[in-house]
This record gives structure tokens, C-alpha cells and sequence, in this order.
């Protein structure tokens, strides 16, 4: 029977074995064969590239891996998926696994930290060299191209600014040219995006935020089509990468309720924008919220959906009186990371983020603007948004 993707995440394959309704964690390190003609078999398939499952080693995964594995090739409508012990980590495979030395590589001027870092310190040891774009004109990424670039490196939408870009101009740019494309797709995550349908020959997902969707896990999804399959798989197999099967028990659980989590952050989140859209001292709310509003066209044109992360432009002579509205707040906890039940927030001060970094080249706020990223959990937006406004009082 055809199953709406929402169905799909609530059937788990059958556990035969324990014939529990969740397949259990299947802890290995070493797997066994019936066999040594079977071991011989196996290993011809995988050196000749077959599409085999590597399951013959706990470092290559266990049947709990190859489960989150299968369901998040429906998800992504993937040719393979690679799991990694952290959502950094399929970064990090993505861009040391397609590039050499002497490549080039564009990258969106807005993406986490970590992966503008990586590309700019670590990649250049390799002698690959990062160059970065402005992400709200696709002229400047189309300048940059050069006969070197490999790579093409997105966010969609930027952390902490959260500009939206065009995805199949450049998608179509570089398959003109001949480069490999990557995208960050955390925020929209595959229910609401599938960067492999519109052309990405990769599509990334830190399983820490949504997809587990309870703060108490982390790992990678890195969701490829048959072009690069082959190069990621020799770096993967190679350096170790790996994500445990605690962790994807953890992640398949949470993906069963994504939908619904998804939906909800969403509701809460139109709410709690209902309120703060009326709060004089805040400038601008860095989110697709309504039309007219920043990007609300390029969020329509690809997104099936919407989720709770946004940012908060408010303008304030006095920083601290911004860093009491933060800190006085009592449902939204302090701290990193997003994508959980839970409300957060945190001053993000991208002028001097990352000590390597500087500031954004592109950069657009004043002084005396300062953004707070708030993640919009589950709780009851009436209790959010009072919590919001008893804190606003604050900002000076
Ligand atoms: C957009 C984005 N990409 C990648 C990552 C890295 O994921 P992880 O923290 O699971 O390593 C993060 C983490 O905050 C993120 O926000």
C-alpha cells in the first residue's frame, strides 16, 4: 500500500527476532557470517561499489543504524545515506570527502560558524581555498565562480539571519558549470525541503535538532545522490565516521512524532510572532511570517512548511538591558543548539562570532541592533508569550 510520509514515520520495519513494536538498539561490534565463503561474498559486493548493505562490522553500523539509514532515504528520496556521530560531522565528511588540493569552494557568507570556520582554516591547510558569497545576491556567488570552484557550500536559511536563497538558480549554476552542490537543511529539515528533488548532490541535516527533537541526542544525516556516493563512501569508510546505535535509536524515535512536533512548532511559533510583530522595540522579526515579509517569497516557493526557529532584531542603545531581557526570561532556557521540545534563546553576537571569524562579510545590522535567536517549543504560546513580554520590559 502507497503510505503518506507521515504514516511511513510511525510503521517501523518489523522487529522478527523480539517482535516489539519498536526495533530494539542493536548494539555490535562484531558481526556474524555463516561462513567463510559468506565473509569472501560479502566483501567482493562492497569493494565493487555494489549497493550492498556494509552491515558486516559495527564500525560500517547495526541494524539500528541501517533502519534510521532506510527510513531517512524515504525521507530525503536519497540515493545513499551516510550517519555521522554528530551534525558537524556530516559537515566536515561532506566538504573533505568531494574536495582536493587546489580546489576552490563557495560559501554562503551565512552559515553555522563551524562550517564557515572549517572552510577557512581547515580546508586551507589542504590547500583549498573558501571564498565567500553574499547570500541575497546570486550575482555575487555567480562572479566568484571560477574554473577551480568544486563546490558550492549553502545554508538555507541562514543561522541567526535567516535569508533565504534561490535554490534552483543555483542548482542550475552549477550544473552549467560543472560543480557539486551542498545544503545545509536543518532548519526545514526533508519533510519540508528535499534539496535532492530540486538537484543538491547533497543534503545535509543535523539529526541533533529536529529529528531526534528531545535535546538528549546528536548526530549527522548526510543524504547524497548516485554522483557522489562513491567519493563520500571512500572518505567515510576511511576515516572512521560513524554514529552509535543508542544515538540512532534515540533519532528514529524521534523522528516518528517529526510531523506532528513540526506542526506544532509552527502554531506556536505564528502565535508568539502574532505578539512580538506588535513590540515597538523590536525592529524586525527575522522570519517568513506573512507576505511582504523578509524572503516570504523563496520560503513559499520551496518549503512545504515552517518550523520554530527564528531571530529577533531589537534595537537598544544599552546592550545589557538586551542581555536582561535574555536572562530574565524563565520558559526559555539559555543555552545552544535548537530543534528540541523546549523554548530557548541566546544573544548572538555575529560581529565577534568565532574568534577566526570576525564578522560576516556582509553583514547588515547597526550597532546599536542586536539579534536574539529564539527557538519555539512546544510549550503553551499563552505561557510564551508572557514570558516574553514580562521580559521585554527590560529593554532599555
Ligand atoms: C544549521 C546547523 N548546521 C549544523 C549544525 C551542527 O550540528 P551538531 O550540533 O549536531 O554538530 C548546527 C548546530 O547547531 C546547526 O545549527
Amino acid at each position: 500500500m502507497k503510505k503518506s510520509i507521515s504514516t511511513f514515520l510511525k510503521h517501523p520495519s518489523k522487529d522478527n527476532t523480539n517482535r516489539s513494536a519498536n526495533p530494539p538498539v542493536a548494539r555490535a561490534s562484531t558481526i556474524l557470517f555463516d561462513s567463510l565463503q559468506e565473509i569472501k561474498r560479502h566483501e567482493k559486493k562492497v569493494n565493487a561499489h555494489k549497493k550492498v548493505s556494509h552491515y558486516s562490522y559495527g564500525r560500517y553500523g547495526s541494524s539500528t543504524t541501517i533502519e534510521l539509514e532506510n527510513i531517512l532515504k524515504e525521507l530525503e528520496q536519497a540515493y545513499h545515506i551516510f550517519l555521522t556521530g554528530t551534525g558537524f560531522g556530516g559537515v566536515a565528511l561532506a566538504l573533505m570527502s568531494v574536495c582536493r588540493p587546489g580546489d576552490e569552494i563557495l560559501v554562503s557568507d551565512n552559515v553555522y560558524g563551524p562550517t564557515k570556520e572549517i572552510s577557512q582554516r581547515l580546508l586551507k591547510e589542504f590547500n583549498i581555498t573558501a571564498k565567500f558569497y553574499n547570500p541575497v545576491r546570486f550575482d555575487d556567488l555567480k562572479n566568484k565562480v571560477s574554473k577551480k570552484t568544486r563546490l558550492i557550500v549553502v545554508e538555507n536559511p541562514g543561522s541567526n539571519t535567516f535569508e533565504f536563497q534561490d535554490l534552483s538558480k543555483i542548482v542550475n549554476l552549477a550544473r552549467r558549470k560543472k560543480i557539486l552542490t551542498f545544503l545545509d537543511n536543518t532548519w526545514g529539515t526533508p519533510l519540508y525541503l528535499k534539496p535532492l528533488k530540486i538537484g543538491f548532490d547533497m543534503s545535509f541535516s543535523s539529526a541533533t535538532k529536529y529529528f531526534s527533537g528531545h535535546s538528549d541526542a546528536m548526530g549527522g544525516s548526510l543524504a547524497v545522490n548516485k554522483k557522489v556516493y562513491k567519493r563520500v563512501m571512500f572518505f567515510y569508510k576511511l576515516s572512521g565516521y560513524r554514529m552509535a546505535a543508542d544515538e540512532a535509536y534515540l533519532i528514529i524515535r524521534g523522528l516518528r512524532t517529526l510531523d506532528v512536533r513540526l506542526k506544532q512548532h509552527y502554531e506556536n511559533t505564528k502565535k508568539v510572532i502574532n505578539f512580538l510583530k506588535k513590540q515597538k522595540k523590536i525592529k524586525e522579526i527575522l522570519y517568513p511570517y506573512k507576505p511582504g515579509s523578509k524572503d516570504y517569497k523563496l520560503w513559499k516557493k520551496y518549503y512545504s512548511g515552517g518550523t520554530g526557529l527564528l531571530s529577533i532584531v531589537i534595537k537598544s542603545k544599552k546592550k545589557s538591558s538586551v542581555i536582561k531581557f535574555v536572562n530574565s526570561l524563565e520558559l526559555f532556557g539559555i543555552g545552544y543548539s535548537w530543534g528540541g521540545y523546549e523554548s530557548l534563546a541566546i544573544l548572538q553576537e555575529l560581529r565577534k562570532s568565532g574568534e577566526f571569524l570576525k564578522e560576516r562579510y556582509f553583514y547588515r545590522f547597526n550597532k546599536d541592533e542586536h539579534i536574539v535567536r529564539l527557538h519555539i517549543g512546544l510549550e503553551d504560546p499563552k505561557d510564551l508569550t508572557q514570558d516574553l513580554k514580562n521580559s521585554l520590559k527590560h529593554v532599555k
